[in-house]
């Protein structure tokens, strides 16, 4: 594994100018505020550089299709772009200037939203930040207003922290979503599946429901989710699956998540094949207990110690994922079902590093360009108070999808799995 921060930082020598085309002026230009995180630039002195992406524009070829590597170098505060990287990409017309740059790589208009529809729950999972959150719903009105912001959504994940069917409204809101074309999706603790929640999930036309499967065990499972009982869960997900099948529905589709610990690591083909045998049909991930500061700070003392283990227990997770070949891969119901979900499996060939469709936005209307950071950054990020379009164009808001979709992480997201290299497969992603 490579440590958080230690991404890219190759000494790059200046003194090469000639092999180097200065590219400040047209940066400057299109995007002055686009630059690398302080805390990701090397030390003052080291005459070193940090590579980052960006389309280049030439006179006479127009826009190449390839983002060029640019480097850039922040003792002289300069973007350069290497004279062979040119070649590499133009061949030939490498002859022609540059007419312009753009390292905004990332989507114009989402067409996927995660909204939190409630921080409560019925359960009370001991990793779980939602219960030491404020305890609220969204209120219908406002989803409203959320939903106004975005005219070209077309997936609706209602999910956060808490329990999405505890929402009174929540039936109300699926519709508002469905009539306006919205795909609706969740993920849910699976416990209150009862006749009529399964009912109005596929009247609805819920497109997909995660659910949340920590041990095929009761006993192990009632531990890490504070006595929730499997059984309950395996009964509402046959009664979801029965009357689907038999009333002709085709959503919602039933998918597989969880968490995994050290004590449970061994259990994934355990827990997919009890699954199955339930009517569940697609793989959706599971992770290790969430190791950001932001997580760990709620964790009861006595758990503690399990944080040590997080990159054992994610090796073996994906070890385990990617041998399964029981249940439908979420990437491929996703591609089935024109989902812009996740592109993960697309590195920017840098680093590691986030280039969600996504938006993430809390019942506060606070919004942020990634669910794990469940914290207001800026006032001026806030739904109820700005159109998106105003966020979205916002300078700062744009400097952090630029650092996010190159791999150069914020503080606030060090320990975030997407922040490590993949353990099968450390390939290109990290150099
Ligand atoms: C936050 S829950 C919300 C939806 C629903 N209540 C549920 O439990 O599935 C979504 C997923 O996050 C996982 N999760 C919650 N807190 C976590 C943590 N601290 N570390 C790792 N996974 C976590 C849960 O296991 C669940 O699969
Ligand atoms: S079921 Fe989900 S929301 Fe509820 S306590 Fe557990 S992880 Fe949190």
């Amino acid at each position: 594994m490579v440590p958080f921060q230690s991404f890219d930082m190759t000494p790059h020598p200046p003194q090469l100018a000639a092999e180097y085309i200065d590219l400040t002026a047209l940066w400057e230009r299109a995007h002055a505020h686009l630059r690398p995180l302080r805390e990701h630039l090397p030390v003052a002195g080291l005459q070193s550089g940090i590579t980052v992406l960006a389309r280049l524009r030439l006179e006479r070829a127009g826009w190449l299709e390839e983002p060029a590597e640019i480097l850039y170098v922040p003792d002289a505060n300069r973007f350069l772009l290497a004279l062979s990287e040119l070649r590499r990409l133009a061949g030939a017309s490498a002859e022609a200037a540059i007419a312009a740059v753009d390292a905004r790589l990332w989507f114009a208009q989402p067409t996927f939203l995660n909204l939190e529809p409630t921080t409560r729950c019925n359960y009370k999972c001991w990793y779980c930040i939602g219960r030491h959150m404020v305890q609220a719903d969204i209120r219908v009105e406002d989803f409203i207003r959320v939903l106004d912001h975005f005219p070209a959504l077309k997936t609706l994940a209602l999910v956060g922290e808490g329990e999405p069917l505890m929402h009174k409204g929540f039936f109300e809101m699926a519709a508002l979503a469905k009539e306006r074309g919205i795909r609706v999706m969740i993920i849910s603790n699976g416990s209150t599946l009862s006749e009529s929640n399964v009912r109005k999930l596929c009247e609805n036309e819920i497109a997909y429901i995660g659910i949340s499967i920590d041990s095929a065990d009761p006993a192990t499972f009632a531990a890490s989710r504070i006595d929730g009982k499997l059984e309950q869960v395996w009964r509402g997900i046959e009664r979801l699956r029965r009357y689907r099948d038999a009333n002709g529905y085709r959503y919602p589709k039933i998918g597989l998540k969880g968490t995994l610990f050290r004590h449970t690591r061994n259990q994934l083909p355990e827990i997919i094949a009890a699954a199955k045998a339930h009517g569940v049909e697609i793989f959706e991930g599971f992770q290790p207990l969430n190791p950001m500061r932001s997580y760990t700070r709620i964790y009861p003392a006595e758990h503690l110690a399990e944080l040590a283990h997080v990159d054992e227990v994610a090796a073996r997770i994906e070890q385990d994922a990617t041998a399964q070949t029981e249940l439908v891969r979420v990437a491929d119901f996703c591609a089935d079902e024109g989902i812009e979900l996740d592109k993960n499996g697309r590195p920017n060939r840098l680093r590691p590093n986030c280039d969600e469709q996504w938006i993430y936005a809390l019942l506060t209307g606070d919004i942020t360009p990634c669910c794990q950071v469940k914290t207001p950054i800026s006032p001026r990020w806030n739904l109820f108070q700005y159109d998106l379009d105003q966020i979205l164009a916002d300078p700062e808001y744009e400097n952090l999808r630029f650092n996010l979709w190159n791999g150069l992480f914020p503080r606030y997201c060090e320990g975030c799995w997407k922040t490590r290299v993949s353990v099968a497969d450390p390939g290109p992603v990290c150099r």
